[in-house]
């Protein structure tokens, strides 16, 4: 097949759902309007850990407009099959109202539902439940750690005594949770024994397969749907308890059920990104190449499920390091199952990493960039494998040029503007995205416009846009005569939607797909007899504009309408599939990025303020220029709350999570975001997947704060090696 023009792939183009979304007409889970729906409010325990011993419903159920309070005492018995599907971490996953435990402060106890959202929330507050409590354990600092996951090459303790510089820090990550905009929400409808929700997910066949699994059904008799998700950052791509809550209640109920969480309820009914201590200790040479590094890593997981994030990874490949150990404890605690959040694994791993470097850097008296160039790999030291695309040192040269990095002094505690110590620091980072199998179907009408279709989600990232420029050109039509639909489970199965792999193995699927009715249409015409395209070789013809002809003879040719016509065709259609990673891997496959920023530090109040900020960008070929902005710019934000704001604080002694809202978890504000660039090397990853790319979502968080911290250090002279980064840490 000749190569299709591309035009609607690479160019700057606004989102194609953008009017609906600003209009409202784009449908959040809650904002389905369903007929007959009741209204659903969880009553969360108000203890950390122990048992209910009684549950008194009197007086809710007395509230005018309660029609049933659901616990414990009183839920039928539901078979809660074992589910490898949703993304379960290895363990036993809560059981809502299965039996009178409490494992958590916030667990859901009790459900109320109600004819409007006011009774149930008044019916919830009038359930009084009452508790045999024991004091929770839920720190981090104060815990028993589980059995280590090792790794290890060459002798990392003998490489450590032999070398002739020596670091040896602690870094600590306080627990974050993602706090997208749209909170999560269900509603729940039966039809007979089909089960339908709408759902707040990035993984409608996840969810799926969980709700089958919850209330025994074959996975058939179970759709989701859930067509706009107002941003997720991790936080949906599993399903929760509160999911199965509301398909229970509707049950019960016989009638369909909302039920919307609260704010506070976010902070203990989804996951979140655990809390770290991460001790690192890093030997090199006077030169300050890297001889060994022993990375010893605890965080938090539940007491009844064993979350695992990818904290290990970057260890092992990140710095040419001959001699490497690792040991990653999880540490159980009585709190609800932490979840991967923007950047997992990768954003903490490289906080330690990053700011290790940065300390060894200074304590070499070598520059930070200098530093990384002489400890690039020349191939991922874990496996042998040469890299797929590995572009970082362009990545340093560019951002140190666009950044003025040569204009640092590079003396701590040189610059002041004012009462401000101005920074400049800078940290590198690498994210493992994900490339698992999905699938993809496209029609082709006879009035030339097609229909995509794919189960994967759209949080933020525009997904409905980038499939669409990918289908577009792929097809030869142009954007407007395309449309590309998401969010339901009777489309065609896609992984969960994070990872930063949609664009990479959706994208890949749809091109796929697209690439087989055009081919169809193409055999069609140069078969025909009563085609303009009789006879010409199939592999010189393209499509532009809807309309089929030989590559640099546009005007011998005809339309996909005029050649479905006549061969009395309604459609063409194809299905089309992505079949995951390699295997065995050929390559080693990263995407990568440098961040630049400066910082001002008030001397006498110790406020951090970002006062601009780089990022450059090794993530592949980029299919949406605008929308890689969006997300690149999103994730800087993300990086700096995390960095300087966001904060997760538990009262040890009853489990509570003290700061469960908006108000009180801080997070950026326009006035604490300054001035922010991404730049994307141009280029495509040719071993990547037939697209090139290698997605953007998560790299764009990873290294942020480690560039705030060490940026902080050279304002002040002062290494702060704790997030986030607080005023009362640097007075
Ligand atoms: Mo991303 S943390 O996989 O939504």
């Amino acid at each position: 097949m000749s190569p299709q023009p591309q035009s609607a792939v690479g160019a700057p183009l606004s989102r194609v759902d953008g009017r609906l979304k600003v209009t409202g007409k784009a449908l959040y889970a809650a904002e389905h309007d369903i007929e007959g729906a009741l209204h659903a409010v969880i009553v969360d325990a108000s203890v950390g850990r122990g048992r209910i011993t009684s549950v008194d419903t009197r007086a809710a159920e007395q509230h005018a407009g309660v029609l049933r309070v659901i616990h414990h005492g009183n839920a039928p018995k539901l078979p809660y099959r074992d589910n490898a599907g949703s993304n379960n971490p290895e363990g036993r996953r809560l059981r809502v109202f299965q039996d009178d435990r409490v494992l958590f402060h916030g667990q859901p106890v009790a459900v109320v539902v109600a004819t409007s959202l006011e009774a149930a929330q008044h019916g919830a507050s009038l359930v009084k439940v009452r508790y045999a409590a024991s004091t929770p354990s839920t720190d981090l600092a104060d815990a028993e750690r589980d059995e280590p996951t090792r790794y290890a090459r060459g002798d990392a303790e003998a490489g450590l005594r032999e070398a002739p510089v020596r670091l040896d820090l602690t870094y600590r990550m306080v627990r974050n949770h993602h706090n997208p905009m749209e909170p999560h929400a269900t509603i729940a409808r039966w039809d007979g024994g089909k089960l339908t929700v709408w759902d707040k997910t990035q993984w409608v066949v996840g969810t799926q397969t969980e709700l089958a699994a919850v209330f025994g059904l074959p996975l058939e008799s179970v759709r989701v749907i859930s067509p706009f998700v107002g941003g997720g950052f991790g936080s949906g791509l599993r399903c929760w308890p509160h999911t199965s809550v509301a398909a229970l209640a509707a049950r019960e109920l016989k009638r369909p059920v909302k039920l919307v969480m609260t704010r506070r309820q976010l902070y203990f009914g989804t996951g979140f990104r655990p809390a770290y201590e991460y001790r690192l200790r890093l030997g090199s040479d006077r030169r300050g190449r890297l001889r060994a590094a022993v990375h010893e890593m605890s965080a938090e997981t539940s007491s009844y499920e064993k979350f695992d994030e990818s904290i290990m990874g970057a260890g092992q490949m990140f710095y040419s390091t001959p001699n490497v150990s690792q040991a990653y404890h999880k540490v159980p605690l009585d709190v609800n199952t932490p979840l991967w959040m923007r950047g997992p694994g990768f954003t903490n791993a490289s906080f330690a990493i990053e700011s290790a470097m940065d300390e060894l850097a200074v304590e070499l008296g070598v520059d930070p960039i200098e530093l990384r160039l002489r400890n690039e790999p020349p191939e991922d030291e874990s496996n042998g494998l040469p890299w797929s695309t590995r572009r970082l040192r362009e990545c340093y040269t560019v951002g140190a040029r666009e950044f003025g990095w040569d204009r640092r002094d590079p003396r701590p505690r040189s610059t002041r503007d004012g009462d401000w110590l101005i920074g400049i620091g800078m940290a590198a980072g690498v994210y493992d995205p994900g490339r698992f199998p999905a699938q993809a179907r496209v029609r082709l009408d006879a009035d030339g416009t097609a229909v995509a279709e794919a189960a994967t989600s759209d949080m933020g990232p525009g997904t409905y846009t980038s499939q669409t420029q990918v289908a577009a050109d792929a097809l030869g039509l142009s954007m407007r005569n395309v449309t590309f639909r998401l969010g339901d489970s009777r489309y065609p199965p896609t992984p969960p939607h994070g990872a930063s792999m949609t664009m990479t193995v959706v994208g890949s699927a749809v091109l796929d797909a697209c690439d087989k009715v055009r081919e169809q249409a193409v055999k069609l015409a140069v078969e025909d007899e009563e085609s303009p395209l009789y006879g010409v070789p199939a592999a010189e013809v393209i499509v532009r504009n809807g309309r089929l002809h030989p590559r640099g003879n546009p005007a011998r040719g005809e339309s996909y309408q005029r050649l479905l016509a006549r061969n009395k065709l309604t459609h063409l259609a194809a299905d089309g599939a992505y079949a995951g990673a390699p295997q065995p891997a050929r390559h080693s496959y990263f995407s990568y990025g440098a961040v630049f920023t400066e910082v001002g530090v008030d001397a006498r109040l110790g406020l951090v303020r970002v006062r601009r900020m780089l990022g450059v960008y090794d993530v592949g070929r980029v299919i949406s220029p605008k929308l890689a902005d969006s997300q690149a710019l999103g994730g800087m934000v993300g990086g700096i709350g995390q960095a300087l704001l966001e904060h997760t604080v538990t009262d040890h002694r009853d489990g509570r999570i003290v700061n469960a809202s908006l108000a009180d978890y801080l997070v950026p504000v326009n006035a604490d975001i300054p001035d922010l660039r991404a730049i994307y090397l141009e280029g495509e990853d040719p071993d990547a997947d037939p697209l090139g790319v290698k997605g953007i979502g998560e790299i764009v968080q990873v290294g942020v704060a480690p560039a705030i911290a060490n940026a902080v250090h050279h304002a002040t002279g002062r290494r702060i090696r704790e997030l986030p980064l607080t005023a009362e840490a640097l007075l």
